[in-house]
Formats: structure tokens, sequence, C-alpha cells
């Protein structure tokens, strides 16, 4: 898709293809809706009452041939009730708008839809929907399809009044975001035979030669023995395929300490000799969403050349069973020095991320945030809309939560600091146990990653049940948390 943004003035001179403008509801328009009206005679309010279109939120009609204009067809589109318009809304609103587009193979638009009063909602967070929505709804995974169909359309904002510029930074930002996002789900789409540590690890090293900005570490597995890296290995023991930890290093500032985005990479979670049962188990492709997300949004922060040093890091293994793996009750003692009895293989996320979060203090981070697709307990307690969020400090944590409303990608804040979840953690042979009763398991994770995470300000993004979404009831990855990751990153810029 493209967009652009013009200050462009309605006449009967205008002559496009075709334009989409607004109908509330009662046939109330707005002004550029009206002026069309007007330059049209009345000609479109009397068609869309013959048609009884009185602007509902899902009603729509192409109208051709319009008299005293030159335009080949106007889309009015209904927007509900004019004072009620919200964000939720203007998403239907934008839904119904592509589909038409899909359904006409309607290659360019003028968009008029910029200049409705949306309650409590900015012009520039418009047109980021707009672009978020458009880009959700043409994606498509057909590497594997014989029919590679595509469709593609070019935007045409109208820009109202003198305010170009947030346009444009509107434009700049939904673009590098949701090329990240693409980024991300060509990825995490792929399956385990394609998608391996491996792979993770090569995809990691071509950013470097995109962007000037992106240097990369890769730590393989005689690396970690030799720091002591003892719990990730312990995960990919079973495994054919090798682990790869790859450091993606973004460093386009002078000053600033670094902020690390850690990401879960299990590019297969079959859970191990803890087996997981065979319904749904193909889902657990989608195990390393959290390390395709840290990928796409250092995609879009290098498009952005956002002025900030970023570390992302894709913890990739795959977790398998096999007469080499890890088996419960094994005793493993993590790079940290904490030792860990394995009660249930199929905890190994929280393995993998607790090394990589001692290995990081080294950086003397400003900030860290893990993203993980870490417990079926964050998807029995949010749901499949809202992410969980756990933190050991409310500066960053309140930080998330704005980037998140901002960019309505959202999470949920859940406690972590009462004694009682870390009790389930005790151990009577080791330091820590890696899982428990299932109780408050998104909360339990979380308290065992943030004993590995005391020298500096942690979140925990637990994305199992927002990582991918169902399409035709079929699992798709939804690139999740990426849009408010950026956010949180463009915030950061202005709030120095
Ligand atoms: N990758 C899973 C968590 C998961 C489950 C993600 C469902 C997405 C959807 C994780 O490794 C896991 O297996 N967690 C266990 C932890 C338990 C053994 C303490 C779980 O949630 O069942
Ligand atoms: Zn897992
Ligand atoms: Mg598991």
């Amino acid at each position: 898709m493209q967009y652009t943004a013009e200050k462009i003035t309605i006449s009967n001179k205008s002559s496009f293809d075709c334009i989409v403008i607004p109908i509330f509801e009662q046939y109330k328009f707005s002004k550029i809706s009206k002026k069309i009206n007007d330059i049209s005679k009345n000609y479109i309010l009397n068609i869309l009452k013959k048609n009884n279109i009185q602007g509902k939120i899902n009603q729509n009609i192409i109208l051709y041939k319009i008299p005293n204009f030159l335009c080949n067809k106007i889309i009015v589109i209904g927007c509900g009730i004019k004072d009620k318009l919200n964000r939720e809304k203007n998403k239907l609103i934008l839904n119904n708008i592509i589909n038409l587009l899909k359904q006409y193979s309607i290659k360019e638009i003028i968009w008029c839809l910029t200049d409705l009063k949306i309650n409590n909602y900015e012009l520039y967070w418009n047109i980021r929907d707009t672009i978020d929505i458009f880009e959700k709804n043409i994606y498509l995974f057909n590497k594997f399809k014989k029919n590679k169909s595509v469709f593609s359309s070019k935007i045409k904002f109208i820009i109202h009044d003198n305010n170009k510029d947030i346009y444009f930074s509107a434009i700049k930002h939904g673009k590098a975001i949701n090329l990240g996002i693409k980024k991300a789900k060509n990825i995490a789409n792929l399956p385990p035979n394609i998608c391996t540590p491996k792979y993770l690890s090569i995809k990691a090293e071509k950013l470097k030669k995109k962007y000037k900005n992106i240097s990369i570490k890769i730590l393989d597995e005689k690396c970690m023995q030799k720091i002591g890296m003892n719990a990730y290995l312990a995960v990919s023991k079973g495994s054919k395929n090798k682990p790869f930890i790859s450091i993606i290093k973004y460093f386009n500032d002078k000053k600033s300490q670094p902020i690390v985005l850690l990401g879960k990479g299990i590019t297969f979670d079959s859970g191990g000799i803890s087996l997981k049962p065979s319904k749904n188990m193909e889902e657990m492709k989608y195990d390393m969403c959290g390390a395709a997300s840290v990928y796409g949004t250092i995609y879009a922060i290098a498009e952005l050349k956002l002025p900030i040093n970023v570390i992302g890091i894709l913890a990739s293994a795959e977790n398998m069973p096999s007469s080499n793996a890890y088996r419960p009750s094994d005793i493993i003692k993590t790079m940290s020095g904490f030792t860990v009895e394995i009660i249930n293989t199929d905890a190994e996320g929280r393995l993998i991320l607790c090394d990589i979060l001692t290995y990081i203090e080294k950086y003397t981070p400003k900030y860290v945030i893990d993203i993980a697709t870490l417990t079926g307990a964050c998807v029995i307690a949010l749901g499949n809309n809202i992410s969980g969020l756990m933190s050991n400090n409310n500066i960053l944590s309140k930080k998330i939560i704005t980037a998140s409303l901002e960019s309505d990608d959202r999470v949920w804040k859940l406690p972590i600091n009462d004694k009682k979840y870390f009790d389930k953690l005790k151990s009577n042979i080791a330091d820590l146990v890696n899982s428990s009763d299932g109780i408050a398991g998104a909360i339990t994770a979380a308290c065992f990653l943030s004993k590995f995470t005391k020298k500096y300000k942690w979140a925990h993004i637990d994305i199992a049940g927002t990582a991918w979404d169902y399409i035709n009831q079929k699992a798709m990855a939804s690139g999740r948390p990426i849009n408010m990751l950026c956010q949180f990153l463009i915030n950061e810029i202005y709030n120095h």
C-alpha cells in the first residue's frame, strides 16, 4: 500500500478515480461530504434517501456518474451518530472501507475521513490507525501457496488545515511500524522446520547489512557453555537444532544507556519430556513470537532512524523430547549462580530467559523489557486481546501502559509484589523450582524471572494470548506488541 498526504481543494473541477466521504446518521454530512453533495445539487443525498442509507456504521454505497462532479466513483461510508464517533467505531469503519476497496479492486483513493471529529482522539492517531487497519487487513502469508494473489492500493489523505507535519509524521511512523510488523509476521508464520534458531540468527545477521547503525553478535552453544548459561542449554539439549542467541545492537545516540528488548524465541515448544497434548500443538511454532516482535521493532526503529540505543535479543532454541533431553527432577545451575529444580520441562521459557537476564547486566541497561509467550495461565487470565504486564518498576510500567493505550496495543498490569507468590518458587533441594501448582501461573512465572532482574528496571510482557490471532479459525501471527514497543521508544525520545 502507498500512503501520501496532499492539500487538495475539492471542487467541480476535481477529477479523481475514487473518493471516500462520510455520512452520519439521519443523513448528516461532514464539511467535505456536504460540499460534494452541494456540487452534485443534492444528487448524493437523494440517492442515499432512496436507498435508505442513513449513515449507520455498516452502511455504504458506491456512486458512479455524479452530476457536475468529475470523479469516477464516490464511496459513501456510514459513520454512525455524528457526536458519538470513537476510536473503536472508527476502526470498524476503516475495516468496512478496506473490504470495499478489495471487493471492487480500487487501486487509488482520495481520503476525506481525516476531518472527522472523533472524541478524545487526535488526527495523528486517526492516520496511524488507518494505516494499521489497512496493513493488517491486506496481509497475506502466501509463501507456500500456489496462488500468490496480492492486493495493493494508493491512499491519498487530504490535508485540511495547516497541519501537514502531523500527516507526514503519522504516515512515516505508521509505515515503518507496519513494515516491522509485516517482517515479524513473515518470520513468525514460518514452520519450525524452516524457522530454526539458526535461521533466526541468519535473519539477524542480515539486518546488519541493511542498516548502518546495526551490529550483530551471535552466541552459539560453545559461547553459552563458556559463560555458564546452563539453564538455556538444558532447554535445547533434546533438539538437533542447536541454540543461538542473536544480539542486535542498534546504536544511534552518543550518550544514553541502551534499552534492552529480549524476546523468547522457542521455534517449537513440544513441552519436551513433559510433552504437550497433540491438540493445537502446531500452534507452538508461535512460541518464538517474542523474538519475532523484537526483530520487527528493531526493523521499524532502524527504518525511522530513531536517535536512541536499543539492544534487541532473540533468545532462540527448540524444546524437544529425546534421550538427551533435560528431565523433570534435574537440577541446573543458572548463569547467576541460583540453582533450579526442574519440575516441568514445559516451563522452558523462563529458563532460557533467566540466563540472558543475567548476561545483559553488563550493558547497564536503562530499561529491560522481555516479551514472551510465557504462560497458558496468562491466556486464561486476560484472553486474546490484552497482554500481561509485570514489572519491578512503576515508572517503567506506567510508560508501557501509556504507549499501549496510545497505540491501542493493550496490556494489563498484574501484581508480582506479594511474598505468597514467591513462596511457590521454593524447592527443598535447590534455590528455585521452575514450575509450581499452576495457580496464578502468569504471575509466578514473572516472579521467577524477577529473581534475575535485581540490577535494573525491568518489565515482562506475556504475549501468550496475543501473539497470534485466529483467522477463519486458524492461527496467524499478530505482530503484537510491536506497535506498543515502537511507541514506547518513540515516546522515550520526546521525554529525554
Ligand atoms: N509456550 C508455553 C506457553 C503458552 C501456552 C503460550 C499456550 C501460548 C499458548 C510455555 O512454554 C508453557 O508451556 N508454559 C506452561 C508452564 C507450566 C508448565 C508451568 C503452561 O503455561 O502450561
Ligand atoms: Zn514455551
Ligand atoms: Mg512450554
